[in-house]
């Protein structure tokens, strides 16, 4: 028996990087699930397909910061499986992002990495919060980082994003608490996803030994290390747990 079985969720930014590992553990634990990507997931859910069978998995090709595009999402999501009762805000403008001295960054950048990090996670609660409500229970787990405690550098667009992050799951957790809904921040370290290892390989030299550095457990991060805090958010252990950011990243912040 898996410990999600009969939920649905919807795992945004599912079709590569940590996304992709998040949706085959949700799946694994007996969720169905929507991937819902501006890539295409359908590798990624015809994996899981083949291992939990075809009613198990959907995906859609979409921009998390386009309402029209979220609204029809979630319309085909309650068709397709008739109930949302886990949301994973995970999709974020991270992994091709360069160090940049905030003098420098492009104002363009700027407002993108606001439109995914933060209108595209309002935009899927607005939409999803309705059918939670209705139900009266709802598990929705952010992804934050714990670049917003230590207040990392040269990434002021990145790290003042996932700030946002916390305090919406503060502030949503306390408005939708009377619906059953529960709102948690699930924070990584930096982790070596396939997604920033690929693109931005100086990011992962400069950030990937400062981060082990700064660990109580001294060791690389990999996708894997997210997933039991990601199950325990989305399933009923957690149930009396709700405004709160855990990191996980071996002991480096505290919050
Ligand atoms: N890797 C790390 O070190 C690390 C650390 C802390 C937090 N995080 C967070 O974890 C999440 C996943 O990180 P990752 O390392 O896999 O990076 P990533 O950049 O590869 O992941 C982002 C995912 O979101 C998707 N996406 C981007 N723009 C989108 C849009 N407009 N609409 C829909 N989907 C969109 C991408 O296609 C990708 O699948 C992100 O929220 C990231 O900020 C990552």
């Amino acid at each position: 028996m898996g410990r999600l079985d009969g939920r649905v969720a919807i795992v945004t930014g599912g079709a590569k990087g940590i996304g992709a590992h998040y949706a085959r553990a949700l799946a694994a634990e007996g969720a169905r699930l929507m991937i819902a990507d501006i890539a295409d997931g359908s590798e990624v859910a015809d994996g899981i397909a083949r291992a939990h069978g075809a009613n198990s998995v959907a995906s859609a090709v979409i921009d998390v910061s386009d309402e029209a595009a979220v609204k029809e999402l979630v319309a085909q999501t309650m068709e397709r499986f008739g109930k949302i009762d886990v949301l994973i805000n995970n999709a974020a403008l991270f992994a091709p992002l360069k160090e940049t001295k905030c003098t420098e960054i492009d104002t363009a950048v700027w407002d993108r990495v606001m439109a995914i990090n933060l209108r595209g996670p309002f935009l899927m609660v607005k939409h999803v919060a309705p059918h939670m409500k209705a139900q009266g229970y709802g598990k929705i787990i952010n992804i934050g980082s714990g670049t917003v405690f230590k207040g990392i550098p040269r990434f002021l667009h990145y790290v003042t994003s996932k700030g946002g992050i916390t305090a919406f799951t503060r502030s949503l957790s306390r408005e939708l608490g009377e619906h059953g809904i529960r709102v948690n921040t699930l924070a990584p370290g930096f982790i070596l996803s396939d997604t920033v290892v690929a693109e931005n390989p100086k990011h992962v030299e400069t950030a990937g030994k400062a981060s082990v550095a700064g660990r109580a457990i001294r060791r690389d991060a990999h996708p894997q290390d997210l997933l039991g805090a990601l199950i325990f958010l989305a399933g009923a252990e957690s149930d009396f747990v709700t405004g709160q950011t855990l990191a996980v990243d071996g002991g480096n912040v505290n919050t």
